[in-house]
């Protein structure tokens, strides 16, 4: 055996000798970090984070006939949560609020199909996108509207504070009379059916859902370009990075198995490249 052979061998045996003890060292010194890392799983099971949700938006949540809140935002929150070792329970939430209710600790995730806007995210957190969405007009059937500029004058419905609200008051002024704001995109779009409003301005995934669903032939869509693409994400209150980065990994992975293209094909039955406005629009 050389000496370089000699020493590289009791320089490994060394090495060696000394990782142990420095097991049989952090074993000791660690206990109880150890005990701290093995409680840290079941606490992170026992904690149950709450989500609030306004279901009355399908596809994406809605309330079945059995009281339990369903949908596309579900099924993928419920997937993330798979992934990310967290527990979380649902609890129906009105728009109005729900992201006070965040900011006080209420609730610690929102998933209601959430708009990703510049404002928002001065005082709230999101993930990265999960759904890319559009503003969609639902109009009566025999309707003359042709694109959204024609609601210059009209009567709209739209949910409070939704990003249909904004689009709708950036056309008429925010104050303008013409603008019907109602606490759930439903009753807007029941106000249409009355003849209350002439046009409901919503996410085009729960337009389509209710005129295919509830109006029958009564309504049509109308899509228009001047309607800038929007990403839906999950929200956490403003500065919970690592709720945050749970949620984000979720995703990722979800992306990444094909279980987000299972959920999203069963409630839009196309690939995810195709959105759904491009679908049932024109
Ligand atoms: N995407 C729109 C927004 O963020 C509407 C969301 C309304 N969601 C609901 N579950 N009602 O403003």
């Amino acid at each position: 055996m050389t000496k370089l052979s000699l020493n590289r061998l009791i320089h490994t045996g060394c090495t060696a000798l000394a990782a142990l003890a420095l097991v049989a060292c952090s074993k000791q010194d660690a206990a109880p970090a150890v005990s701290a890392a093995a409680s840290a799983p079941p606490a992170a099971s026992t904690r149950v984070y709450v989500v609030g949700t306004d279901a009355a938006y399908a596809p994406f949540e809605s309330q079945n006939e059995k009281g339990e809140i369903v949908g596309f935002d579900i099924d993928v929150l419920t997937a993330v949560a798979k992934k990310a070792g967290i527990e979380v329970k649902f609890v129906n939430t009105p728009w109005e609020g729900i992201f006070n209710n965040l900011a006080q600790g209420d609730r610690d995730i929102i998933v209601s199909a959430v708009t990703i806007t510049d404002e928002r995210k001065q005082t709230m957190d999101f993930s990265n996108p999960y759904f890319d969405a559009q503003q969609l007009m639902a109009v009566k059937a025999n309707s003359k509207i042709a694109k959204f500029d024609d609601l210059k004058k009209l009567k709209v419905g739209v949910q409070t504070g939704t990003t249909g609200d904004e689009v709708v008051s950036k056309l008429q002024g925010k104050t303008n009379p013409n603008i019907k704001r109602f606490e759930s995109t439903p009753l807007a779009l029941k106000e249409l059916e009355a003849g209350g409003v002439d046009a409901v301005v919503a996410d085009n995934g729960v337009v389509i859902n209710y005129v295919t669903n509830n109006a029958g032939s009564k309504f049509k869509t109308v899509a228009d370009k001047a309607f800038a693409p929007e990403q839906y994400g999950l929200v956490v209150k403003k500065g919970n990075a690592d709720l945050q980065g749970k949620l984000n990994k979720g995703l990722a992975d979800i992306k990444a198995d094909g279980t987000y293209d299972q959920i999203y094909a069963k409630y839009f039955g196309a690939p995810a490249a195709a959105a759904p406005a491009s679908a049932a629009s024109k």
